[in-house]
């Protein structure tokens, strides 16, 4: 079976993308293979659209790391022809063609449902940015302890931020957003209470025992930003920090917080070195 993908090449030192047609091999074992509607854009795509060592496993390569769509064919009891499905993260777009294609052949564990109030473009326009948002959302809404302070979101207006302020605002909490953009209107929109220059934000550099005035925090930025806003929160909040963090050394003591960072943040998505 034929179909068409984003193909990228590597030629030389350079690689590019066009459409091209490609053959799906026939089904494997445990696999499903979907008829792709929507992917969204990730900055994990664009790494892998442009040969970002250690994103992709070898080229030519389909990126696309989330894929919402029909399953037109199942190996699995778990799924049949018709059902629409969402697939994000895993291998796929990474070492296995991803959703910049209109077929993808992947393990049906990769796959779920698509939730009955949720539209294949829906699913889509939150992606992987909002999936990871509502990771870090669901960490505050299980924690055990009630807080009676505002949650702070850093890199407000990115991706993983501005679903994270605007999920934290529908469950009833109160967001202060941090973001480095004069969109201040935008960002109250969203569910923001109060917005906090980044400029202002970091003039005044992090203490160890800063007062507390957070109850949670949801970090995408890293670096300086991090350390002032762990100092802000409130020492049984939940911190959630993602992605790029420059000298975790600087703020953290790995036998305190275990080799990976988890005794300390309940929730890192990323990687400590
Ligand atoms: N997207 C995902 O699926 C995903 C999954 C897991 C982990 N992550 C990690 O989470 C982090 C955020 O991802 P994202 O997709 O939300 O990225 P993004 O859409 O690029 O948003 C990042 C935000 O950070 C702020 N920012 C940019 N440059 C900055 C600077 N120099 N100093 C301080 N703030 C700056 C900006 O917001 P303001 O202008 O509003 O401050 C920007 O919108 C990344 O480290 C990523 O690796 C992302």
């Amino acid at each position: 079976m034929k179909y068409k993908g984003y193909l990228v090449e590597e030629k030389g030192d350079t690689f590019s993308g066009t459409i091209q047609e490609v053959e799906m091999p026939p089904i494997a074992d445990g696999n499903v293979i979907i008829k792709v509607n929507y992917s969204s854009l990730n900055y994990k795509d664009a790494l892998a659209s442009s040969g970002a060592k250690g994103v992709v496993s070898s080229y030519p390569f389909i990126p696309g790391i989330d894929v919402a769509g029909e399953i037109l064919e199942s190996t699995s009891t778990n799924f049949s022809e018709g059902d629409l499905v969402i697939a994000t993260g895993y291998k796929l777009g990474m070492s296995v063609f991803g959703g910049f294609g209109e077929l993808v052949q992947i393990p049906s564990n990769w796959v779920v449902p698509l939730p009955d109030n949720m539209s294949l473009l829906q699913s889509m326009s939150y992606g992987t940015a909002g999936l990871t948002a509502g990771a870090c959302v669901k960490k505050i809404l299980d924690s055990s302890k009630i807080i009676d302070m505002p949650v702070v979101v850093s890199g407000a207006t990115g991706g993983v931020g501005s679903v994270a302020v605007n999920l934290l605002n529908k469950l009833g909490y109160e967001v202060h957003a941090i973001t480095g953009k004069p969109t201040e209107e935008k960002l109250l929109n969203m569910g923001a209470s109060k917005i906090i220059d980044r400029t202002e934000f970091l003039g005044t550099p992090a203490k160890p025992l800063d007062r507390a005035i957070f109850s949670a925090g949801v970090d995408t930025v890293g670096g300086e930003t991090l350390s002032k806003m762990l100092s802000m929160i409130d020492a049984h909040g939940k911190k959630n920090v993602l992605g790029m963090m420059p000298h975790p050394e600087r703020m953290i003591d790995k036998y305190l917080s275990g080799e990976d960072g988890s005794l300390f943040f309940e929730n890192l998505i990323g990687n400590l070195k």
